[in-house]
Parts: C-alpha cells; sequence; structure tokens
C-alpha cells in the first residue's frame, strides 16, 4: 500500500437528501478506515464547517444505514458558505480539524462550493483536496450519466402513481400528477414511460398544451381509455394550472395530486446502495492516490473521476431517445 499524504479527511452531505447518500457515508468510512486514514463526520453540510459541528466517525458508526434513506450526518443548503467569509471560518474548522481532504456528497451547488473551498485554501498557501459524488433524486448533474437516489425516487413515484390509477380507473377520471425536478425532466420522463402515462410534460421541451395535453387526452379517448394520467415535472408548471386547464379545454374534471417531498423519502434501491458503494470507494481512493479535485460520475455504468472543474462545465445531454420513446408510446392513445 502507497503511503498516503492523506491521515485525515471530512465526510458531508449537502443540499436536497436523496435515498443513498447513507449508502455513499458508509462506504468512504469504511474505505478510509480500512486505509488507515481517519474520517470525521461534517454535520448539516457546510454549515458543519461554519459551526464546528462534526462527529468522529469509525467502521460501527456506520453500521446499519445502508437501508436508511435521509442522511445521518443532515443536510443544509448554507447560505453562509457562499459568501468568502463563511468559508474562511470553515477553512479555520478545516485546520483545527487537521483535515487533509474532504467528501462532500450533493448536487451540484456542493460542488461548486467545494472547489470555491479548495481555491480559498490555495489562495492561503494551503492543500484541501476536495471530492464531490453526485446525489439528487432530479439527476441532473451534468458530468455524471446518473445521481444517487433518482432510481428510489423513481420506484416511489411509480408506486404512488400505480396506487392513483386504481382510483381514476375506478371513476373514469383523469390523474395530474407533478412530480419534482425543478430545472430537469429526466424523474418525469422515466416515472412516465414507466407507468404508461397518457401524456408527460418537462421543462426541456416548450409546452405546447393543445398538442402535449388535450390531443393525447382526445387519443386516449378514441382508443378506448376511460382514464388518464399526466405526469408534470415540477419545472414544466404547476399541476394545479394544468389541471385547470385540462377542466377548461377537454371538459373533464381532473384530480391533482402533487407527490413532493415523498419521492425524497424511503429506503434507497439497490441500484442506489450498489452505486453509493461504488462512488464512495472511489472518492476514498481519489483522495489518498492525491488526485486533485475531483468529482466520481458514472459513465454507462462505469465508475470514473473527472477533474472538478472541467465536470462542472459539462452540461447533459437532453435523451432525446427516451423522449422520442414517450412520444411513440403516448401518441397513439390509451393507457399503460
Ligand atoms: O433535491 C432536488 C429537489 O428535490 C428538487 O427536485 C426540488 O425542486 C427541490 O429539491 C426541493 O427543495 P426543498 O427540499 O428545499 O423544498
Amino acid at each position: 500500500m502507497m503511503d498516503s499524504k492523506v491521515k485525515r479527511i471530512g465526510v458531508l452531505t449537502s443540499g436536497g437528501d436523496a435515498p443513498g447518500m447513507n449508502a455513499a457515508v458508509r462506504a468512504v468510512v469504511r474505505t478510509a478506515v480500512g486505509r488507515g486514514v481517519e474520517c470525521v463526520g461534517i454535520r448539516r453540510g457546510w454549515n458543519g464547517l461554519i459551526n464546528s459541528d462534526f462527529i468522529q466517525m469509525d467502521a460501527a458508526s456506520v453500521s446499519h444505514i445502508i437501508d436508511k434513506g435521509g442522511t445521518v450526518l443532515y443536510t443544509a443548503r448554507s447560505r453562509e458558505f457562499m459568501h468568502e467569509e463563511g468559508r474562511a471560518q470553515a477553512l479555520t474548522t478545516c485546520k483545527l480539524l487537521g483535515l487533509d481532504g474532504i467528501v462532500a456528497i450533493g448536487g451540484d451547488g456542493t460542488f461548486r462550493g467545494a472547489l470555491a473551498l479548495s481555491r480559498q485554501a490555495a489562495a492561503q498557501g494551503e492543500q484541501l483536496r476536495v471530492v464531490g459524488i453526485p446525489a439528487t433524486i432530479d439527476n441532473d448533474i451534468g458530468c455524471s450519466h446518473y445521481t444517487i437516489g433518482f432510481d428510489t425516487a423513481c420506484n416511489t413515484a411509480v408506486e404512488c402513481i400505480d396506487k392513483l390509477r386504481d382510483t381514476m380507473q375506478a371513476h373514469e377520471r383523469c390523474s395530474v400528477v407533478e412530480v419534482m425536478g425543478r430545472h430537469a425532466g429526466y424523474l418525469a420522463l422515466y416515472v412516465g414511460i414507466a407507468v404508461g402515462a397518457t401524456a408527460v410534460l418537462i421543462p426541456e421541451r416548450e409546452v405546447d398544451f393543445e398538442n402535449d395535453v388535450v390531443e393525447k387526452i382526445r387519443r386516449a379517448r378514441l382508443a378506448g381509455s376511460t382514464h388518464y394520467m399526466v405526469v408534470v415535472a415540477e419545472g414544466a408548471g404547476s399541476a394545479i394550472d394544468i389541471g385547470r386547464r385540462i377542466h377548461e379545454e377537454v371538459g373533464i374534471d381532473p384530480r391533482v395530486t402533487v407527490l413532493g417531498h415523498i419521492q425524497r423519502g424511503g429506503s434507497p434501491t439497490a441500484r442506489d446502495r450498489e452505486t453509493a458503494s461504488r462512488m464512495g470507494y472511489e472518492a476514498v481512493l481519489s483522495l489518498i492516490e492525491d488526485r486533485g479535485n475531483r468529482i466520481i460520475c458514472t459513465h454507462d455504468g462505469r465508475i470514473v473521476d473527472l477533474d472538478m472543474e472541467e465536470a462542472l462545465a459539462m452540461t447533459k445531454q437532453f435523451q432525446m431517445d427516451r423522449y422520442q420513446v414517450l412520444e411513440a408510446l403516448t401518441n397513439t392513445g390509451g393507457m399503460q
């Protein structure tokens, strides 16, 4: 085993929680401990560094968390950390704790914060290595094909919509369901395909209400459907407004459901636990092997680590192939 300069690292979760964050924390701690590196859990995201809110972690401290949603380290979106003074305070804590590196589990904002912190340390002549692990149910990180939590959130939404469908079928109604995804429609796209939705609205495509909703409901009716499921990504518009327009323009009386934060909870799926474990492992190796500031990504299922600055400049290609599948399956009418 190479003799690493890295003796003690911090791990934190930041931004919106995602199922599988705990599995990533566990993998980071266990890999570090196994390599003789001490691990400190920073609590409540970057605020934990500002407020000296941390716990010493060992192998036992991450027992029985791989199956838990949420995050044992808590999470937050830190306003203070966006400012130089906040980060200066955080660097003081890093110095006091003797941290050589930090694994930050979260989304785009989390990684930008990590990079800013590392740069500020460098400006003071100090080295603080940072590694990011993508975790968000939105799956909207440009550099990584997959983000921890997405699969669990998809499955939760599908389970809820399957239940909704039963009552919609019984009453021959139309359901309008809003799923999360502030700027990204991946969740709506995957879920829409998986539930056999009548229509799906996502922020990546401008909504043409007549073609994208009204016409699809009409086709479904002509094909014999007596109930309809319209899935709306949060970023594509409000389900309440969509429901109102359907009432006005189609003359039916939809029921609206906003799934909301229920999609962020629950025990992570096997895919999320396994991906999180592999990412956590690679994150620690990346620190120990001194590869610089990195983001641990998946590319076609493989784990790769990319330079953080380059990775943050990447944008995600819209998944046109999936959208075409959705279009093909929603244009012929009928549900499922
Ligand atoms: O984590 C991503 C996300 O769930 C988005 O889909 C959603 O718009 C946002 O977070 C909600 O954030 P909050 O938990 O602050 O309400």
